[in-house]
């Protein structure tokens, strides 16, 4: 068969690298791809917002399958889309993904369903919202309604950094439309998880778990980025917790699913505060983590095109999830400057020295030729801010994270960053 993978990150790389190992699989296209995603698929000139061009390719090349890796096509409606040009695809539909583009359409589902989750109000007018600062006590938890590329929540520790969130926010619009709504929360303590599910009209199953990495620096300093590392399985969920997130949020949310006509089919990803009154969810993503994905599927035996098929057709219940026993840890290698403003282009050396069974996961890289006064050569050079996430597996949390760091040492470019305690477990986030 012929698939369509539609992004060009780390996570997209994951899921290529997963599709490719599958029998069932002829040809892999992305769009747009990396450098490391052109190993292993032939990548297509075409944006990942670019739904009308996305869905006149899936048509001419025959696409029997389309998987879509981020969250703005979906929130776009790409889905809907594909599956008007008659193209099976997995993701959920524009109703669904509203689950993740409107913060307040989340809040009023989870309170609806008596999921739980922090209390909240949201706000429309600024002068009413200025009014209410600190209506929950501080710090006070502000979100922008809309997609911010994961820049949308400010946590203000007093109130004048509430204010001038408020004012940057709905004077300034710094999110643009996204904080035309803005929605706020009482701040809740405890240790942060996420659980990623598969999701169909009949069934959630959830994934093996896996621990992000939030913060720039190590001991979860600096500001907060898409995600600088992961490890898998996460020490956070024992089997006790696992059953109360089953019992008060899984099922609830799945019949909730039910009862509001939202037929989810793809991937949830739960986050959540494990408080001392139990998991509570702080938000939904529609898709599956970056770099969650790729701990996780680097550790799924099963032929994830069966699980992206049943999906599909809501027939997820009779799927075969398998996973390895192995423990993961991958770790992101950044641009300098990264979450801030950084430079591109520069050099990627070493990937050849890696070892053949550690996975560097491409996320910003591209093919350039480089042209000095005598010859011209082609190098793989950074083009975003999280270049390349370095997995490798063992049977030990502390093995899977030697072999990864050992590994990532032997690769290098201008400016690179990673954290050195991914994979390091912090009894005090247990
Ligand atoms: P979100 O995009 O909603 O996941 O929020 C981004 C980050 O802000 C989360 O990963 C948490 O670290 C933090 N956060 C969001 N909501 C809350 C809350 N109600 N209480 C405490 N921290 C929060
Ligand atoms: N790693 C967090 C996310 O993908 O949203």
């Amino acid at each position: 068969m012929n698939v369509l993978v539609v992004g060009g990150g780390g996570r997209e790389h994951a899921i290529v690298w997963k599709l490719s190992q599958s029998p069932k699989v002829d040809k892999i296209y992305c769009a747009p791809g990396n450098a490391g995603i052109a190993l292993d698929a032939e990548c297509v000139n075409l944006k990942a917002e670019d739904v009308e061009g996305l869905c006149a390719f899936a048509k001419d090349y025959q696409i029997d399958l389309a998987v879509i890796g981020p969250e703005v096509p979906l929130a776009m409606g790409i889905v809907d889309e594909m599956e008007a040009a008659g193209i099976r695809t997995f993701g959920p539909n524009k109703k669904c993904s509203q689950l993740e583009a409107s913060k307040a359409f989340t809040k009023h589902f989870l309170e609806k369903h008596d999921i739980p989750t922090a209390r909240y109000k949201e706000f429309t007018d600024k002068q009413e919202l200025l009014d209410a600062v600190g209506i929950f006590g501080y710090p006070m938890v502000l979100k922008a309604d809309g997609l911010a590329a994961g820049k949308g929540v400010v946590i203000a520790e007093t109130e004048e950094d509430a204010k001038k969130a408020i004012e940057e926010m709905m004077g300034d619009r710094v999110f643009g439309n996204a904080g035309d709504k803005v929605v706020v929360e009482e701040f809740l303590t405890g240790v942060e998880a996420s659980m990623l599910c598969f999701v169909d009209e009949n069934t959630i199953a959830p994934m093996e778990s896996a621990q992000d990495y939030k913060r720039i620096f190590d001991e979860d300093k600096g500001p907060n980025t898409g995600g600088m590392g992961t490890y898998s399985p996460s020490l956070v969920f024992d089997d006790a917790l696992q059953e109360q997130i089953r019992e008060q949020i899984l099922e609830p949310t799945l019949k909730g699913f039910q009862a509001d006509d939202l037929d989810f089919k793809g991937v949830l990803f739960i986050g959540l505060m494990i408080s001392k009154d139990g998991p509570k969810v702080i938000e939904f993503n529609n898709r599956f983590g970056d770099p969650e994905a790729q701990s996780v599927l680097a550790r799924l035996d099963s032929d994830i095109v069966d699980i992206f098929m049943a999906v599909t057709e809501n027939k997820l219940a009779d799927a075969e999830i398998k996973w390895s026993d192995k423990k993961a840890v991958c770790v992101v290698l950044a641009s300098g400057g990264y979450p801030g403003s950084y430079e591109k282009g520069k050099e990627i050396t070493g990937l050849e020295k890696v070892d053949e069974d550690v996975i560097v996961f491409h996320a910003g890289t591209a093919n350039e030729h480089i042209c000095d006064a005598n010859s011209c050569r082609s190098a793989v050079v950074t083009s975003s801010g999280r270049v390349l996430g370095v997995t490798a597996m063992g049977d030990t949390h502390d093995q899977a994270r030697e072999k990864a760091f050992d590994n990532v040492k032997r690769i290098s470019f201008e400016g690179m960053q990673y954290r050195n305690d991914i994979g390091l477990i912090r009894s005090d986030l247990i």
